[in-house]
């Protein structure tokens, strides 16, 4: 890491550019007063809630909260880390960002190394692209254009040829000063072992670089001319690439369309390629990995539609299992994830030519919704007339409900399942209900001495933010978002006294509803050096998978629950409870007092 960016430099930044013209270059703004204002980047919508003001330098979202300045809007629109940020921001004005500490020489070989490799790969792919269109480019020319692929296509996704040859691409890099241990380490060359000479990872191949978010190539794909194996090479794991996380086409998918709003997940390169080239530009591929919890996380923060492929045969149907298992746990509220089976023996490039643009998105909208999915999957081979099978049935479609995050499709899966076997509803809630409570809690994070008794925790350790436990999950909510308080009941009795979080999550309602906490700095400095404030920081690291708009839904959701599942308790306990409270130096609120009142009538009666 280089050294930290100085403050000054910082504010100074701001006070010289106009977040209306950053803002203005990624969205179209229209004035409206002493504002501007414009559909909202971050969430889909018909009529503009978002506005950007000139005067106070920030832009503001009244349909979905998001709001910052310049350097936000960079992050956020952009997906640039801080100190990317203001690197954009600061070379628009010509300014070299300065460091602290940036004459330390390890920090700085640091950063050269960094640079090294970024511009290595794309100083590679360059190299690849150009050969395609060089004389000895015409092999691989032909058999892109047997299989179809339109000059503009092969330009958008920067597809290139790496040539014939053993040394090409290492003769052309190191005539530009790069060592070939640089060029080993990120994949390009191989060393042999025996004999320590290197040579060319990929020769006589159709490359395809593989881009990050913003467009910088991280790696290649390789695709034979003919029918030599392997089929295809990609580059091996590199500071810069990391197989599991990284979806190919994702960056030119919004590219063609930055609003986008539903991705297609599919298997190979060609596959993507062939239907942007048929107008069909939000497919992706994993790079031969089944479909992790990363990429759903990051596609998710993106658009709210998931659309997983598969191939007709056994091994597509195990697949998708695999995708189901994976996607349960992130299917909060107004996220979607359908599943698509292809006829045996076709891939959705073949499907696609064949059939076109229209009749391949006609089988998208087709697809089966996760719900049918999960049902056919857990009714297969089942004979559904007899009773073990119907509660085997059950048992799977149930176990899978209790992977899914508290909300609308589990509740709505509990009913069709319900409609299903005849049975009530409430017992399968009561089903769900009982396994949460019974898992013990045993997260490390947790300060030992916080949780008394069983935590509430989600049953699906896969997911991060499920292995919290339900006021975690509230006080994480709040602490992202601290005006979210504004969403809670007036009462705070829904807050379980067994929970080891209980405690601060009425102490910072409290402190929100004092009203003069509103971002998330603010608030863990309140808490700064205390055991709650580690707590807060801890949760507050913690990645939100919920996307900002869907956050106050979750949060109410959250509350609803721990109402609904509010432990009985006699009045005898209440009255307990509250006065050990008021004792412990609460001030309760109005309600509580008044309870307090009542009860004691009561218990004296
Ligand atoms: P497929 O074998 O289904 O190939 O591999 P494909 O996508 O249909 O390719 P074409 O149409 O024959 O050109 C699907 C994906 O699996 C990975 C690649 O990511 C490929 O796109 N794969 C496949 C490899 O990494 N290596 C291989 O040898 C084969
Ligand atoms: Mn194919």
């Amino acid at each position: 890491m280089a050294g930290q960016i100085p403050q000054r430099f910082i504010d100074d930044l701001l006070a010289r550019v106009d977040v209306v013209e950053v803002v203005g270059e990624r969205v179209q703004l229209k004035k409206a007063g002493r504002n501007y204002s414009g559909l909202c980047p971050f969430h889909q919508e018909k009529t503009p809630s978002f506005t950007v003001s000139a005067d106070k330098q920030f832009y503001h979202c009244f349909g979905c909260g998001a709001h910052g300045n310049a350097l936000r809007f960079l992050m956020e629109y952009d997906k640039l880390r801080f100190p990317e940020a203001v690197e954009q921001l600061a070379s628009r004005l010509g300014l070299e960002v300065p460091r602290e500490g940036a004459d330390d020489p390890r920090a700085q070989a640091r950063e050269r190394k960094r640079q090294e490799g970024v511009n290595l790969l794309e100083l590679a792919a360059s190299f690849y692209r150009e050969r395609l269109r060089m004389p000895e480019g015409q092999s691989a020319r032909e058999y892109l254009a047997r299989r179809g692929l339109s000059e503009e296509v092969q330009r958008d996704f920067g597809i290139g040829y790496a040539p014939n040859d053993w040394e090409a691409l290492k003769r052309h890099l190191s005539a530009r000063e790069i060592v070939e241990a640089v060029q080993v380490e990120y994949g390009l060359l191989v060393q042999r072992e025996d004999s320590g000479r290197t040579y060319d990872r990929f020769r006589d191949r159709v490359m395809f670089p593989i881009r990050d978010v913003r467009g910088r190539t991280i790696a290649f794909g390789g695709r034979v001319l003919g029918d030599a194996k392997p089929k295809y090479l990609n580059s091996p794991e590199t500071p810069v690439f990391h197989k599991g996380r990284e979806l190919y086409g994702l960056f030119e998918a919004r590219q063609a369309n930055p609003r986008l709003e539903r991705v297609i997940i599919v298997e190979g390169y060609m596959d993507v390629v062939a239907l942007a080239q048929y107008g069909i530009r939000y497919a992706v591929a994993t790079l031969g990995t089944s479909t992790s919890e990363e990429h759903l996380s990051r596609l998710f923060r993106m658009v709210n539609e998931v659309v997983f492929c598969f191939d007709g045969d056994k091994a597509g149907r195990q697949a998708a299992s695999r995708a189901l298992e994976t996607v349960l746990p992130q299917m909060i509220d107004g996220r979607e994830a359908r599943f698509l089976f292809l006829p045996e023996g076709e891939d959705p490039d073949t499907l696609v030519r064949r059939e076109g643009r229209e009749a391949f998105e006609d089988r998208i909208t087709c697809a089966s919704p996760l719900s049918e999915f999960l049902f056919d999957q857990a009714a297969r081979g089942r004979d559904l007339a007899r009773v073990e099978e119907r509660e085997r049935f059950a048992s799977q479609v149930l176990k899978a409900a209790s992977r899914l995050p508290r909300g609308m499709l589990q509740t709505v899966l509990l009913g069709e399942l319900a409609r299903r076997t005849g049975v009530d509803q409430s017992r399968f809630e009561a089903l769900l209900a009982r396994d949460e409570q019974t898992v013990p809690a045993e997260f490390s994070e947790e300060p030992a001495t916080a949780s008394a008794g069983p935590v509430t925790v989600r049953r699906a350790p896969s997911a991060r933010e499920a292995s919290l436990g339900l006021v975690a999950r509230v006080l994480q909510l709040l602490v992202h978002e601290p005006t979210l308080v504004e969403r809670l009941p007036a009462e705070d009795d829904w807050c379980p006294e067994g929970d080891g979080d209980a405690g601060l999550c009425r102490e910072l309602i409290r402190l929100l509803r004092a009203g003069r906490y509103r971002s998330p700095q603010v608030v863990l400095a309140h808490f700064q050096g205390s055991a709650q404030g580690e707590r807060l920081a801890l949760l507050a690291q913690r990645e939100m998978l919920i996307p900002r708009e869907a956050r106050a839904q979750e949060l109410e959701g959250l509350v609803d629950y721990l109402v609904r599942h509010r432990k009985r308790q006699s009045p005898q306990e209440e009255f307990e409870t509250l006065l050990a409270r008021e004792r412990g130096g609460e001030r309760l609120p109005m309600e509580a007092r008044r309870r307090l009142q009542e009860l004691l009538v009561e218990l004296k009666r």
